[in-house]
């Protein structure tokens, strides 16, 4: 490894993740360990610093967890958050008692500026806490350096051992200046330097990607969305030749997008397999309306077809997954509770022969894979690709799913997102797109009647797409989309917005 690392220690708090991208986005390399990684595992890892997080026990429980007192002889500085450093203080001789009152949410707070974790910052501000308990009694060698009015040991330090902790949430945005204060921790106490880049990355591991794969032989299932996008751009620099990816193209995909990828990936040294098998999806969907009926058929013929392609080549040494590091994180650890419930399309298929799994990006955040994408070469069209489901414009079809339907709704959504690029508001709403129901009412056109579909267009604003507000689109904009759609559009004579939120909507509409 190249570049200095920071250890993360998972007790099983929500904000885990959190800490792990905001350490990152300060441009220190970290990883997300659970609490009772082994301590030679720890020492192997030679961390400049290690961050406790929080976790829903009580150190005085019995159980709870707790590391190797061992972590406190290493030499190595620690920030404690929360139970992190309720634990810190409890292990290093304080005492930890349940308050009388939780403290949650915003809290005024008060900081001593000559802690190095709040230098430079503001005298008072806000943090964000979620805390039943608080440290009565200080460790030997430390003093208090933030304070609230509910709880008078704030933040804890120990300069001389290069001990910190903080009662509250530093890594969420809630928290003033809680970015600030953990880079103070790094480039201040550990002595982080910002040596965590993407071109460093990419080259690193196109070199160790070289060494594991040498000429062995590596498939992949390309979808061109930017996880598989960035896994086949990677791999291709690595083993050229050596890669394979197979788009199964199910026709269900919006205006031009199957070229675009073909386009992409088409002429970059490897072999690019496109199956057009449109045909197929939509004989299998027809006169299929029930949401998770629609789900599973795609998801099942996906496999299908992938695995009638992928027994043309026979048996391969790898199978590539565009696995990234939120995933990982919410599987791996095992000390989180699990929140989001993945919705994919398929699963790992059955029938494919191959020795081992590779995934590349399993350590990377979502906008670092985007990051590493631009680095390779992707076009940004690609890198900065909204998220787009796996069974794509069938489950925005309310009602079966026909080629005319498609076409319709392809060209609807094309002006759309034309729109909305025109007014720059790319990057502003998170996902959009539009959705052909089933509902048909009349209108007039010219001089005649019409009794056409209406069509509703969804914009959502989103950090994690599990909980989403529609987006305040500017009332002008939607006109002229509208306005374009029905001119332009045929068989389309009403548009609507979507002014759900989620919840109790899903962005998806089936
Ligand atoms: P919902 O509709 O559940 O969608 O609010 C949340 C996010 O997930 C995307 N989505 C999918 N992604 N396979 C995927 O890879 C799927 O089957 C799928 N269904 C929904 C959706 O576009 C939104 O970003």
């Amino acid at each position: 490894m190249d570049h200095q690392f920071v250890l993360i220690l998972d007790f099983g708090g929500q904000y885990n993740q959190l800490i792990a991208r905001r350490v990152r986005e300060c441009g220190v390399y970290c990883e997300v360990h659970p609490y009772d990684t082994p301590m030679e595992k720890i020492k192997k890892m030679n961390p400049v610093g290690i961050i406790f997080t929080g976790g829903p026990n009580s150190v005085y429980d019995e159980g709870s967890p707790a590391c190797s007192e061992e972590i406190f002889k290493l030499g190595v500085p620690i920030l404690g958050i929360c139970y992190g450093n309720q634990l810190m203080a409890k292990m290093l001789g304080g005492n930890v008692v349940a308050a009388e009152k939780r403290e949650y949410g915003r809290t005024e707070t008060e900081f001593d500026n000559s802690c190095v974790l709040f230098e430079g910052l503001d005298k008072v501000s806000i943090t964000w806490m979620s805390h039943s308990d608080y440290i009565k009694d200080l460790p030997e060698g430390f003093t208090v350096s933030a304070w609230s009015k509910g709880c008078p040991v704030a933040a804890i330090q120990n300069p001389d051992k290069k001990f910190y902790g903080v009662q509250f949430h530093p890594e969420v945005n809630h928290t003033q200046n809680g970015k600030k204060m953990l880079h103070n921790f790094l480039y201040k106490v550990c002595g982080c330097t910002g040596d965590w880049s993407m071109g460093n990355y990419a080259k690193t591991t196109i070199e160790d990607l070289r060494k594991r794969i040498g000429n062995g032989k590596v498939l992949l299932a390309l979808s061109g969305g930017v996880d598989s996008s960035v896994t086949a751009a990677l791999l291709s620099k690595a083993v050229g030749k050596n890669l394979t990816c197979i788009f199964v193209d199910h026709g269900l995909m919006r205006k031009n997008e199957g070229d675009e990828i073909e386009a992409v990936f088409g002429n970059r040294g490897i072999n690019f397999i496109r199956v057009n098998a449109e045909k197929r999806f939509l004989d299998k969907l027809s006169g299929v309306t029930e949401p998770e009926r629609k789900r599973k058929i795609i998801g099942e013929e996906f496999i299908r077809v992938f695995e009638e392609e992928a027994s043309k080549i026979g048996e391969v040494d790898f199978l590539a997954q565009g696995t990234i590091y939120p995933d990982v994180i919410e599987s791996g650890t095992g000390k989180a509770a699990v929140i989001k419930s993945h919705h994919n399309v398929g699963g790992l298929p059955d029938n494919v022969r191959f020795k081992e799994i590779i995934e590349p990006l399993r350590l990377l955040f979502k906008d670092e894979v985007r990051a590493l994408g631009t680095e390779l070469g992707l076009p940004d069209n690609l890198v900065w690709r909204q998220p787009f489901p796996g069974p794509g414009l069938a489950i925005r079809i309310i009602g079966d799913v026909t080629k005319e339907k498609l076409e319709i709704l392809r060209d609807a959504d094309a002006i759309f997102r034309e729109e909305i690029a025109n007014a720059g508001l790319m990057r502003d709403i998170n996902q959009y797109f539009a959705v052909l129901t089933d509902m048909r009412s009349v209108g007039v056109m010219g001089d005649g009647r019409t009794y056409d579909y209406t069509l509703a267009l969804r914009g959502v604003v989103t950090t994690d797409f599990m909980t989403a507000d529609w987006a305040r689109i500017p009332y002008d904009l939607l006109a002229k989309v509208s306005d374009r759609i029905v001119n332009e559009v045929r068989h389309i004579n009403r548009v609507v917005y979507d002014i759900t939120s989620k919840p109790p909507a899903t962005i998806e509409w089936e």
